[in-house]
């Protein structure tokens, strides 16, 4: 399997099973390496409707003939747009042809917006996703949360995204006690930097887990690493 760092939440995933994209957030990253037309998966996954993580996400499944994968409310909203989508909620876990996918929890919101129209879209959430017999675990925007223990007692996760940004998600200590709850194997830092907002150093972060088993892999926008 390999994850690739598209910049802020934006990671794609590809394995001998199929490809996909998370929270692509492309046109208008200041981190984006890649465009959203050279973007080719199977499917589309989106944590929450807004707009760092939903993204080119209709134009990226429209043109991929790829379905977008998010709770129902958000899966509805891009329909609505012409996008093909298979609706989850959390808790919920489907096998598809690249792998499969479970809906956690994450405490945040979900509304898109279009200028100055509002339009909520149900909770948001984070993604389990299992391929070529690995599990990533990408938190989406989240504040720490006890639940984050269940998460890594029932999965083996090789790799967690998290977010470290702090503003609006979880900051870097948050981020070093969601890891010891979560247990990967792997985790690379997410959702910092983009915005002056969310700065932050990711060595902070990787230095608070020197004495932990579990490995920080700091990706630059581009980069990939193999699981
Ligand atoms: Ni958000
Ligand atoms: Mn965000």
């Amino acid at each position: 399997m390999k994850i690739t760092f598209q910049g802020h939440s934006c990671f794609s995933v590809e394995s001998s099973s199929g490809s996909i994209i998370i929270d692509p957030f492309l046109t208008g990253n200041p981190q984006a390496v890649a465009k959203a037309s050279d973007i080719k998966v199977d499917a589309v996954l989106v944590t929450h409707g807004h707009a760092d993580h939903l993204g080119d996400a209709v134009e990226i499944a429209t043109a991929n003939s790829a379905p977008i994968i998010a709770p129902f409310e958000l899966v509805n909203y891009c329909a609505a747009k012409g996008a093909g989508g298979h609706p989850m909620h959390i808790g919920g876990g489907y096998d598809f042809g690249f792998g499969r996918v479970k809906l956690t929890i994450a405490h945040h919101g979900s509304t898109a917006y279009e200028g100055d129209v509002a339009t909520a879209v149900g909770n948001p959430c984070g993604l389990l996703v299992t391929m070529d017999g690995r599990t990533v675990y990408h938190a989406g925007d989240t504040g720490l949360f006890a639940d984050m223990a269940l998460i890594g007692e029932t999965n083996a996760i090789d790799c967690a995204l998290l977010p470290i940004g702090d503003n609006f998600t979880m900051g870097i200590d948050d981020a070093v006690r969601a890891v010891g709850m979560l247990k990967p194997k792997v985790v690379v830092p997410m959702h910092y930097n983009t915005f002056d907002v969310i700065e932050q150093d990711p060595k902070e972060f990787e230095a608070k887990l020197a004495d932990s088993a579990t490995e920080v892999r700091i990706l630059a926008p581009g980069e990939s690493l193999e699981l």
